[in-house]
């Protein structure tokens, strides 16, 4: 997009961190250069295989949570999460949080005009399994008002945490849904120039798809390298729920 300034065909799927048309970016982007910081143990080694241990129970089901099934269309959301080499990165912590269905978050600075759901919380954990592959239910999350410009609305969108093999690793993104109108004018889906843009849209499966029960999408997740899932320029998620 045009509103994109210094970007770099190096910089790949990377949005930059200033990216005007997301107002939030204007504060938060960095005005000085950057200061490089050498990677020593802290940043390039993790718990290994101790994440199990120390995630607790796995919440792969996010429809299970509470007394009865949350309100929307019931999904299933899987793939893998691979490296740069297209190497499965198996036992690593995948996070996601979503809106519910009409499109709110249980959070109390999310005081928009929908309904919260009692049987809905929005938060699930899992770890990749050998093959570095995941899988969660849930519901398929609405799109919702945000304030950024008039008439401003989200597509439909499921955030992701992916803590790699290493704390340094961590990837921060959001998932989107295939056929959304909302994605080609949502300021956050474009502050990642295409074709990388298309990176974060999942597709729909049939396979993955279970009869009679719910619908299939499919969402690799690559860390690193050029086919890189592109982060999220937001990381501010606690403070202003974008
Ligand atoms: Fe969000």
């Amino acid at each position: 997009m045009s509103q994109i300034i210094g970007y770099r065909p190096e910089d790949a799927g990377q949005p930059p961190s200033l990216s005007p048309g997301y107002v939030s970016t204007v504060p938060r982007s960095p005005r000085l250069p950057l200061v490089k910081i050498p990677q020593g143990l802290t940043e390039t080694t993790g718990p290994a295989n101790a994440w199990s241990r120390l995630m607790g129970p796995s919440m792969a089901d996010l429809t299970t949570q509470h007394a009865a099934m949350p309100q929307g269309q019931r999904i299933i959301v899987a793939g893998r999460v691979l490296d740069e080499q297209g190497r499965p990165v198996p036992n690593t912590v995948m996070e996601i949080w979503q809106a519910n269905a009409a499109g709110r978050y249980i959070h109390k600075k999310d005081q928009w005009d929908a309904p919260l759901d009692p049987n809905f919380t929005g938060a699930g954990r899992v770890i990749t399994d050998a093959d570095g592959r995941y899988q969660f239910v849930t519901i398929r999350p609405g799109a919702y008002p945000w304030g950024n410009h008039h008439n401003a609305w989200r597509p439909a969108h499921i955030h992701l945490s992916l803590l790699g093999p290493a704390f340094a690793t961590r990837l921060v993104t959001q998932m989107y849904f295939p056929d959304d109108p909302l994605i080609e004018i949502d300021p956050i889906a474009n502050a990642v120039p295409p074709p990388y843009r298309q990176r974060l849209v999942s597709r729909f499966d049939i396979e993955t798809t279970r009869p009679n029960w719910a619908l299939g999408y499919l969402f690799d997740v690559v860390l690193r390298g050029p086919d890189a899932t592109p982060p999220d320029t937001e990381h501010g998620e606690d403070d202003d729920h974008d």
